[in-house]
């Protein structure tokens, strides 16, 4: 889809649409919707006045425009209480109404800058929110899907129509960023709403290196063999009960010569049945998103090559299912990790932290100044934050704030847990350093303890997506299956780290 940034008077464009917007209570529009307004012979105005358009968060008023202007309809977009609009509104508005404009079938649409002029919002920041919202709210999964009324009818062409001929560089810059961010986010869609017949560890790290080739990335893919050679046992003992060979994926982006990188380390789970610690039936098939970490990270290292921030990023991702299978890992076996460190397992359905712990210690050793790792690592966070916030954990106050940030800027809501001393009780094992379970309390925290042995010194925040990876329902830039986060935060994590600083 085209995106496209214009200097003009939105009341005189031709486009299928010409979409305005109105916050509530207003009753004479000013700026852009009041141009349009006066052009239709006050339309919009008694339309208020009749209360059938009330400026309401969400609702989009379609009105024909019968030849009194250039476009054919006129769209009031609701912006809700003006005291309440901000960037986050802009994005999840623009979703909503590409996908209202979607089900109208209308194949080009014109916008003004939403809050920009009426909010005093920042324009770059505006239109970023606009492409991102839009390219976000528009994803559907459709590859294995034929029917045409799916397929049909897609947005092809929005234009940004600006008044003020002065913007256009920056609202180009904001579309731009806000583009790449969306782009790679429906990656990690893509990635995480594949099946798992499809996407294999070996089909997974395929395409990394696809990704990696058009981007500007290094890639190194390893197999088994060398997992055995660097000790990965526990990355081995996960792969054991499965046909699929396992793969080590490492991605690097280097933007600033020889500093120490930062390392994005994802889960990569590409189906999760439990293992011989099988889980229940029912919704088993949600497991084949259990790599939504490790596509996070993947996705998010393609933004940053093509953003090209002065920082070193190195993106690190073990890719394996877990499944059950006369050679597979039993409970109580003991795995033996690439840092040393000996661990029993408890429950082979705990596999995600057991992974980790290679992939951490992999990041570790290869000097990252800091390490955020992502995983759908534990059903526990959605009792704890449900689906609205995915939870973080660890060992650094600094870098555990710039994760809040970035966050922030995305619109991706985290919130902190604690990994006090007194946790690690809970993961003690007899037989080995630490067991993979920690009994029925602090489920989330428990499993973090675990990956911070693996840390050592560096700085390290987890964040436990499993709550907000996949949806069942549509809002805002949120569509049904899986949601891209964090992606959106590990690159604003980056760009805010190299001073390149995102749009606020
Ligand atoms: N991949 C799951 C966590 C998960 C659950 C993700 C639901 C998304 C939705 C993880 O590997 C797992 O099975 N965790 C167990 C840990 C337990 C055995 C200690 C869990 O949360 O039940
Ligand atoms: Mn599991
Ligand atoms: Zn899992």
């Amino acid at each position: 889809m085209e995106i496209n940034v214009q200097a003009g008077d939105i009341s005189a464009f031709a486009a299928d649409a010409v979409v305005v917007n109105l916050f509530e209570g207003v009753t004479a529009p000013g700026g852009a919707t009041g141009a349009v307004d006066r052009a239709m012979g006050g339309a919009i105005s008694s339309l208020i006045a009749a209360g059938d358009v009330r400026g309401k968060l969400g609702e989009f008023a379609l009105i024909h425009t019968l030849g009194k202007i250039a476009a054919p309809r006129v769209v009031v977009a609701g912006l809700g209480k003006s005291g309440e609009f901000s960037v986050d509104k802009v994005r999840a508005l623009s979703a909503d109404l590409a996908r209202f404009l979607r089900r109208g079938r209308l194949k080009h649409a014109a916008v003004i800058t939403h809050g920009a002029g009426i909010a005093g919002l920042d324009a770059e920041a505006c239109a970023q929110a606009i492409a991102e919202g839009t390219l976000l709210g528009l994803y559907r999964f459709l590859r294995h899907r034929k029917e045409e009324e799916e397929n049909g009818g897609e947005l092809e062409r929005l234009t940004i129509v600006e008044y003020d001929a002065a913007k256009l560089p920056a609202l180009e810059r904001g579309v731009e960023r806000g583009r790449v961010l969306a782009e790679a986010a429906n990656l990690c869609r893509d990635l995480a709403n594949e099946p798992a017949n499809y996407l294999t560890p070996a089909e997974l790290a395929r395409q990394a290196e696809k990704l990696a080739q058009e981007a500007g990335l290094e890639c190194e893919v390893h197999g088994p063999e060398w997992m055995r050679e660097k000790g990965m046992g526990a990355l081995l003992g996960v792969a054991a009960g499965s046909v699929q060979e396992p793969r080590f994926i490492v991605l690097r982006y280097r933007g600033a010569g020889e500093a120490k990188p930062i390392g994005l380390v994802g889960k990569g789970i590409t189906f999760d049945s439990g293992g011989i610690s099988i889980k229940p039936a029912e919704g088993m098939g949600e497991m084949k998103g259990d790599m939504s970490g490790g596509a996070s990270v993947i996705a998010a290292m393609g933004a940053i090559a093509r953003l090209r921030p002065a920082v070193n990023v190195i993106g690190v991702v073990p890719a394996t299912e877990n499944m059950p299978s006369g050679s597979a890992t039993r409970p109580g076996d003991v795995l033996r990790t690439m840092a040393g460190k000996t661990i029993e397992v408890i429950n082979t359905d705990a596999e995600g932290r057991l992974i980790l712990a290679d992939g951490l210690a992999y990041a570790k050793d290869e000097g990252a100044a800091a390490i955020v790792d992502v995983a759908t690592l534990t059903g526990a966070i959605s009792v704890t934050l449900g689906n609205v916030a995915m939870g973080a954990m660890g060992n650094d106050a600094a870098l555990m704030e710039r994760v809040k940030q970035a966050a922030a800027t995305a619109g991706e809501k985290v919130w902190e847990l604690p990994l006090w001393d007194e946790y690690k009780e809970q993961i003690k094992s007899e037989v080995a350093d630490m067991k993979n379970t920690g009994g029925r309390g602090a489920g989330s925290i428990t499993a973090a303890m675990l990956l911070r042995e693996f840390v050592g010194d560096t700085p390290w925040v987890h964040l436990d997506i499993a709550g907000v990876d996949f949806y069942d329902r549509e809002k805002g830039v949120i569509v049904k299956g899986a949601s891209g986060i964090p992606v959106r935060t590990l690159v604003n994590l980056v760009l805010q780290s190299a001073g390149t600083a995102a749009a606020k």
